[in-house]
């Protein structure tokens, strides 16, 4: 053992002679092990994005909402909650571990619905988390402390990508369902329902809320109850993660309806949502994860350990998001602000999905482009290869993930045109 101290840049061992820094051997350093780990698959696409220099480029492979100028947008009901709050003086101490107390109701009500026997009865274990990842996050680690049946989570293929390896460090063995047909770029609801069927009882079974992430496929309100049936049949818990509420649709109750239908059909959920996408609150990480218990009792003893778990990861979540967003779901006028903001978001999104499958139609594309307008939310499972996604970036400077998905939000009416181009080209 030899103690290491920098000093003018020069290293000093206890034990030895002193080297400069740059000389330091990494076959001395203790991490000369670590290995180069793969980029990310979504932020190694916007790299390759900034660097280049075509002004056609776009970067359709990050999920943020852009206006039809392409820029971030701040939606008008938090730039006015954000007013409220600064007048209010607010001091900066820590939340406490389970979050901002008012936001955790509130969320659990937007995703419930206000008149749940859930928040009637109190019957939820609600805490912050760090957005929508933050809560999956406790989740998982709660599931895979005092989940009492099978350690087991089974996931749609395919499915958001953090998924897998959220649930698989929080210890839980992470197998798949079917979900999406490349057939019909739609959801493959008879193989869905197979392998449901084939669950191991007592198992986990996650399940995106609406706006499925990545094929914007979700099941139809008639689907997600043959599901419940099945879910009940084979005694499955469902997670259900929340990151899209208001944005596959529009409205915030419809799509809410699997997780409300499921609960109206007896079965004890959890939930993780995001404010991330639905209020443009990306950077304020505000989010939260929500379990049903049975009685209070057993809210106080769930809450007690969800408290547990947080504190040890990151004490307390931060404040600022968390007061906007509780902001603008308690006050009525902000509230229905917030609806509208939605709707001009969504029905951009749509819009812009109608145009592209126009301008596809009008390069004389012969494909069934249905799809572009059945899918919803932000994202579109175009159903290109990985070769024609590469012809894309390399000849047309229009990144995407390898899978082929585009996130719809990124497209304006500016160059929609060219993009219909562009897959054309690369699809004919
Ligand atoms: C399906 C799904 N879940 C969760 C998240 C979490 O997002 P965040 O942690 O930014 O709220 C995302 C974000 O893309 C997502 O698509």
């Amino acid at each position: 053992m030899f103690v290491v101290r920098v000093v003018n840049k020069k290293l000093f061992l206890s034990n030895g002679p002193s080297c400069s820094l740059s000389s330091f051997k990494s076959s001395l350093s203790w991490w000369s092990g670590v290995e180069m780990g793969p980029p990310d698959a979504i932020l190694g696409v916007t790299e390759a994005f900034k660097k280049d220099t075509s002004d056609k480029k776009m970067n359709l492979s990050v999920g943020a909402y852009r206006d039809d100028d392409g820029k971030p947008f701040i939606l008008p009901c938090v730039m006015k909650a954000e007013e409220i709050l600064s007048k209010k003086n607010l001091d900066k101490e820590y939340a406490g571990i389970a979050g901002v107390a008012d936001f955790c109701q509130a969320a659990a009500k937007l995703a419930f619905g206000d008149s749940s026997p859930v928040i009637k009865e109190g019957l939820n274990a609600t805490v912050q988390g760090i957005s929508g990842t933050g809560s999956l996050t406790i989740g998982a680690h709660f599931l895979a402390q005092f989940f009492p049946g099978v350690k087991e989570i089974y996931m749609p293929t395919p499915t958001w990508g953090n998924h897998i390896p959220i649930f698989k460090r929080a210890g839980l063995t992470v197998k798949q369902y079917r979900y999406f047909d490349p057939k019909t770029c739609g959801f493959d609801f008879t193989g869905a329902l197979q392998d449901l069927a084939k669950i191991p009882e007592k198992s986990i079974i996650l399940l995106h809320a609406c706006a499925h992430n990545p094929t914007g496929v979700d099941p139809k309100p008639e689907q997600w109850k043959e599901m419940s049936k099945v879910i009940k049949a084979r005694n499955l818990f469902p997670f259900l993660d929340m990151a899209y509420q208001g944005f596959a649709t529009g409205d915030i109750d419809r799509d809410a309806f699997a997780l409300r239908m499921l609960v109206e059909d007896g079965h004890q959920v959890a939930t993780a949502q995001s404010f991330a996408k639905n209020m443009g609150l990306y950077g304020e990480r505000t989010g939260a994860f929500s379990v049903v218990c049975a009685d209070k009792d057993e809210v106080a003893r769930t809450m007690s350990q969800l408290k547990i778990i947080i504190r040890p990861i990151y004490s307390n979540p931060p404040i600022h998001g968390a007061r906007i967003a509780s902001t603008i779901l308690n006050d009525p006028s902000l509230r229905s602000q917030w609806l509208t903001d939605i709707k001009v978001m969504s029905d951009r999104i749509n819009t812009m999905r109608i145009k592209l499958k126009e301008g596809l139609k009008r390069e004389g594309s012969s494909r069934s482009w249905d799809h572009i307008t059945d899918q919803i939310g932000m994202f579109c499972f175009t159903g290109m290869t990985p070769d024609q996604v590469e012809r894309l970036i390399k000849e047309f400077s229009v990144y995407l993930t390898k899978d082929g998905r585009i996130s719809v939000a990124g497209v304006s009416s500016k160059n929609v045109d060219y993009l219909a181009h562009a897959i054309h080209q690369v699809t004919k």
